[in-house]
């Protein structure tokens, strides 16, 4: 059953309680990457624009409830979303202390508040509530939390694989008679992450890359049956070689992950498509590496020397992989062909990502790396869809489905 979003509820003066996503990667005081705090503008405009008031809530890193730490604080989210809002935003600097209470009550129409690290209250975590203390959860702080608003919204796509976070759960749990939906940047994100890969225009392209097959291998049992094509990139490739008895030289690849690569292939092999060639470095070292021609060479797949390290696919396989991109109508790509941060070793996923901004294919970027390489190389706008997800992407890909979503309310 389809759910409420935003869309379906007057806001005119109400207080909606908005849960998002504000975890973004910060440099000191500065925000590398808003890409989070940008897709969630939609829904917090739509509220002020209709006459309603915004409270904002997120998580910023992984503070373990302990109170205030001045490197996880919200306050730089808080002037970057004023910018992008081109409007003041009120910064509280608790989540449910005396400060966001005066400001919650103060707050007009029309108005911004947002609310300091949910984190850094010991019963935002409950899974780590529980680990410490055996508490299940700590009413105290839902309670206090819930009559922030008239309506609660779920604009957190990168948390809602966490129902344990409190404000993603037990918040509107405990909002007994409000209206509780979802955000557009969540709509959206389901939309595509779930609704355009169960019904997809064919040919319907999965391009997997990252480092380990264990951590796609329930994307790839999910999307086996759906999709027409899997290519695999990236080191989780080199195992795949291995499960096939091919020489991978000092190619990254768990061992461990060798049989599940070989059931995988038994049941996919129509569909799964390894590369054909590997372009690679002798005796490379992450942290002393610079590109050197002489030491790069690209071998056919599985026919690595001893002593090379496979870091991307090579000439080969990209021009068969855009190829195949090319006559694709549906296209998801998840995790980058290679060691995007080295060139040459950036050319793979350079290629892939280039096939899909030139492509008309509906395209779906999953969130995490290959997010942050279509970002870097200047093709976020020409992708039908970027996820703002890392794990949640990754478990809605799985087919996963969030408690975190199924407790808002039903379109009727
Ligand atoms: C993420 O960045 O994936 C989300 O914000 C969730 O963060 P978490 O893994 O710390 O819960």
């Amino acid at each position: 059953m389809p759910k409420k979003t935003i869309a379906d509820i007057d806001v005119r003066d109400k207080a909606v309680l908005i849960r998002v996503d504000f975890n973004v990667p910060l440099d000191g005081q500065t925000i590398t990457d808003d890409l989070r705090i940008r897709m969630a503008i939609p829904t917090i405009q739509s509220v002020l624009d209709r006459g309603g008031r915004a409270i904002l809530m997120s998580h910023l890193g992984r503070p373990e409830g302990k109170g205030p730490e001045p490197e996880f604080s919200l306050k730089p989210v808080a002037a970057r979303l004023a910018e992008l809002l081109g409007r003041s935003v009120t910064f509280a600097t608790d989540t449910v202390g005396p400060d966001a209470q005066v400001k919650v009550q103060s707050l007009a129409n029309g108005g911004v508040l947002l609310l300091e690290n949910v984190r850094f209250n010991a019963g935002e975590d409950e899974k780590a509530l529980k680990k410490k203390t055996g508490q299940a959860n700590d009413p105290a702080y839902f309670n206090a939390l819930a009559p922030f608003g008239d309506v609660y919204c779920n604009d957190a796509f990168g948390t809602c694989h966490r129902a344990e976070n409190a404000s993603m759960f037990n918040v509107p749990k405990a909002m007994t008679g409000k209206p509780k939906v979802m955000g557009f940047l969540v709509e959206k994100e389901v939309k595509y992450l779930e609704e355009a890969i169960a019904n997809p225009a064919r040919p319907f392209v999965a391009i997997l890359g990252g480092k380990k097959v264990s951590d796609k291998i329930g994307v790839i049992q999910n999307l086996l049956p759906k999709c027409d094509q899997i290519l695999i990139g990236g080191a989780m490739a080199y195992t795949f070689a291995l499960a096939k008895g091919l020489k991978i030289g000092k190619s990254y690849a768990k061992s461990e992950d060798v049989p599940l690569a070989q059931k995988l292939l038994a049941e996919g092999a129509a569909k799964i498509v390894l590369p054909i060639d590997n372009n690679a470095f002798d005796n490379f070292v992450w942290d002393s590496y610079s590109a050197d021609p002489s030491r790069t060479k690209v071998f056919p797949f599985g026919e690595l020397a001893d002593t090379f390290e496979g870091l991307d696919i090579g000439p080969g396989t990209i021009q068969r992989y855009v190829g195949i991109v090319k006559s694709a109508k549906t296209v998801i790509w998840n995790g980058p062909m290679g060691a995007f941060e080295l060139p040459p070793f950036d050319a793979g996923t350079r290629a892939v990502a280039q096939a899909i901004a030139d492509s008309a294919a509906i395209s779906i970027i999953g969130g995490g790396d290959s997010a942050a390489a279509i970002e870097q190389m200047g093709f976020a706008d020409k992708v039908t869809h970027l996820s703002t997800g890392g794990g949640a992407s990754l478990e809605l890909l799985e087919g996963k489905k969030f408690e975190t979503l199924a407790i808002l309310d039903d379109k009727s």
